[in-house]
């Protein structure tokens, strides 16, 4: 028997304010994004935003339904939305945050076990890892530099060779 460490690093920032310009612009559409989540059951408001290699930014929120299981994460619109509208474009960077109505939004969240399967599937058909950045609406930032890292020993395509 061998044992397998398997390791990766996130970045952490005490806030936005050390953040590029670049990033706290990202970040800065996600947490406005929020606004157009449709929430009504969690009242926790989601909103994702990428910027693409070819420049563009698309927003997604998550869309909840009265049927619960119905409803989507922001970050499953997101991807859903760019590979409609730009088909075959790789991802640069997605920021994530959100606005918990129900009590503070000061720490980072982090994409559900689905969405990361999600992320990691659209990396690998564009062969190009997404940037992550994730943070409420203040407080600290966390940065993962590919969404594979938060799925290891994941199920992929590649299994099916
Ligand atoms: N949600 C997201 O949209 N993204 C996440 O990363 C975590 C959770 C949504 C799903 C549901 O509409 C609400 O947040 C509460 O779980």
């Amino acid at each position: 028997m061998t044992k397998k460490d398997i390791h990766f690093s996130v970045e952490v920032y005490p806030s936005d304010e050390t953040l590029s310009p670049e990033d706290i612009t990202l970040l800065t559409a996600a947490r406005g994004a929020t606004k157009h989540a449709y929430a009504p059951y969690s009242k926790f408001l989601v909103g994702a935003v990428a910027i693409l290699a070819n420049g563009k930014m698309v927003a997604g929120t998550n869309q909840e339904n009265a049927a619960y299981p119905v409803g989507i994460c922001a970050e499953r619109v997101l991807l859903s939305c760019i590979a409609s509208q730009y088909p075959g474009v790789a991802v640069n960077t997605i920021a994530i945050s959100y606005n918990n109505l129900h009590g503070e939004s000061d720490h980072p969240i982090s994409p559900c076990g689905i969405c990361r399967q999600s992320l990691t599937e659209y990396e690998e058909r564009v062969n190009q890892p997404i940037r992550i950045i994730m943070s409420g609406m203040k407080g600290e930032v966390y940065i993962v530099e590919k969404a594979r890292q938060l799925l290891p020993l994941s199920f992929s395509a590649s299994d099916f060779e």
